[in-house]
């Protein structure tokens, strides 16, 4: 085999396509809600029920990507599962953009999901797998800034396709076939994990990728590590780890960010953007333009993060944040609370300020993507002991998702019933527990070995030293 040498960056950038992709087929539907609420009638309480399944759909699919993912990365390799993830981005695109009854556009949305759920979990694997140990970190985080611009680039497409006609939303949905087609070209190059390839004693195979990589001298001593690091792994407790009594403070750490995440309304804001900011009075072109802002907000604010989670630190980060979110949430639903007497006198939906609205909204993304947003992540890979780790992400990670699809699943009912001032309120109230779950429970990591934290975070299992 010729040793071309592989350009590392080209390799993880072309993994973090998938970041790209599952970022944008997620807030895509949020340009679509309008249209296809009309499309498939969906009206009434049980078509709010309805749009509620159309739109979470994706999540619900995901959650399925998310389980099958793991284990079919380790059976077939983690690039055969990137590369069927791009393979259902463009097959859900295209049904999803042709479908003319409910069913079908939910089957879509969920094999849609599928990838979405494989990609979220395989690419920063992949990346973290093949990335030389120094430039790790950053090309990791490259995927999380993928994700991030796939959402603004679907509030940008969306609205520029708002005019095309009464098959807007079929061709929000379809453009995604060309990215993926990409994705699909793209990732044919690049070779699989060698970390993968040596859990399958092809090691062989793993030093040439390794030498593609890093060079010969460097690709024996990633091979040695890798080896040893397999070793290490031996010892992984599974499923049980989770009901470990030394993991129990980590445990509820995780999985309490992993909530507060989703339940503080993230989702519900992004896939129905347009549809809030109509409430708030709008047009649907303001409304699409308005969503194109928060886009670039949740992008810059994900940079601003990234650049200070190792100087300032992640628990001052989250402190700052979130009590940005909870204001921003409570501002919200104050905005929403329509006068009794307007609301009597005027047959549109009237808002005491709808530029305050708009304006919360940008508050609540930007303080989000300072914080929960991808601090929630960050502590996530480092709370748990190694042998602890995989096991733990995962069950979060699943956790994380499955009140992502709950919480996007009930807000058109919650809307309905509710008001955007009760719905917004609820928000605004989980925020303010997240604040409090953050002062009590989490611990700062910047700049910490492992070993330092394990000695505050974890319940010591007998002797307990000076
Ligand atoms: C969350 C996603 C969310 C995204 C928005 C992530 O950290 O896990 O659910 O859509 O941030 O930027």
């Amino acid at each position: 085999m010729g040793q071309r040498r592989l350009n590392i960056g080209f390799v993880a950038l072309t993994a973090a396509i998938g970041g790209l992709l599952l970022g944008f087929d997620a807030t895509v539907i949020s340009g679509v809600v309008p249209f296809i609420r009309e499309y498939f009638a969906l009206d009434g309480a049980g078509g709010d029920l309805k749009l509620g399944w159309a739109v979470s759909s994706l999540g619900w699919g995901a959650l399925a990507g998310n389980a099958l993912a793991g284990v079919l990365s380790d059976r077939l390799g983690r690039k055969k599962v990137l590369l069927s993830a791009a393979a259902l981005f463009v097959l859900s695109a295209l049904l999803a953009s042709l479908a003319t009854t409910l069913t079908a556009f939910v089957a879509a949305r969920i094999v849609g999901g599928l990838a979405v759920g494989a990609a979220i979990l395989i690419a920063p694997v992949y990346i973290a797998e093949i990335a030389p140990a120094q430039r790790r970190g950053g090309l990791v985080s490259l995927n999380q800034l993928m994700i991030v611009i796939g959402i603004s680039a679907s509030f940008f497409s969306n609205y520029f396709l708002l005019e095309v006609g009464e098959n807007n939303w079929r061709w929000m949905l379809g453009v995604q076939v060309f990215p993926a087609l990409l994705y699909l070209l793209l990732l044919s190059l690049i070779p699989e994990s060698p970390r993968w390839l040596v859990i399958k004693g092809r090691d062989e195979q793993a030093l040439d990728v390794l030498t593609r990589v890093g060079g010969a001298a460097q690709a024996q001593e990633s091979l040695q590590q890798i080896r040893q690091s397999l070793a290490a792994k031996n010892v992984s407790h599974g499923w049980r780890a989770l009901f470990d009594r030394r993991i129990r403070l980590v445990m509820l750490i995780a999985l309490g960010l992993a909530f507060f995440q989703q339940i503080t309304g993230i989702n519900a804001i992004f896939y129905y953007l347009p549809t809030i900011f109509a409430q708030a009075g709008g047009g649907v072109a303001d409304a699409f333009r308005q969503a194109v802002i928060v886009g670039l907000v949740n992008v810059v604010m994900t940079v601003v993060a990234i650049w200070l989670i190792d100087r300032l630190g992640r628990k001052p980060l989250l402190v700052i944040g979130v009590t940005g979110m909870a204001v921003s949430l409570l501002t919200i639903a104050w905005a929403f609370n329509v006068e009794p007497n307007q609301a009597v006198a005027g047959a549109a939906p009237l808002t005491t300020n709808p530029q305050l609205v708009l304006i919360a909204i940008i508050g609540f993304v930007a303080s989000f993507a300072i914080s929960l947003g991808p601090v929630m992540w960050v502590l996530l890979s480092e709370i748990f002991p190694n042998e602890y780790r995989g096991v733990a992400i995962s069950v979060a990670g699943f956790w994380n998702a499955l009140v992502s699809a709950s919480v996007t699943f009930v807000f058109p009912w919650e809307l309905s019933t509710l008001g955007p001032a009760g719905t917004f309120l609820v928000y605004g109230l989980f925020a303010s527990a997240a604040l409090l779950f953050v002062l009590v429970f989490v611990r700062e990591t910047k700049g910490r070995t492992l070993e330092e934290l394990e000695g505050e975070l974890l319940s010591r299992p007998k002797s307990t030293p000076a």
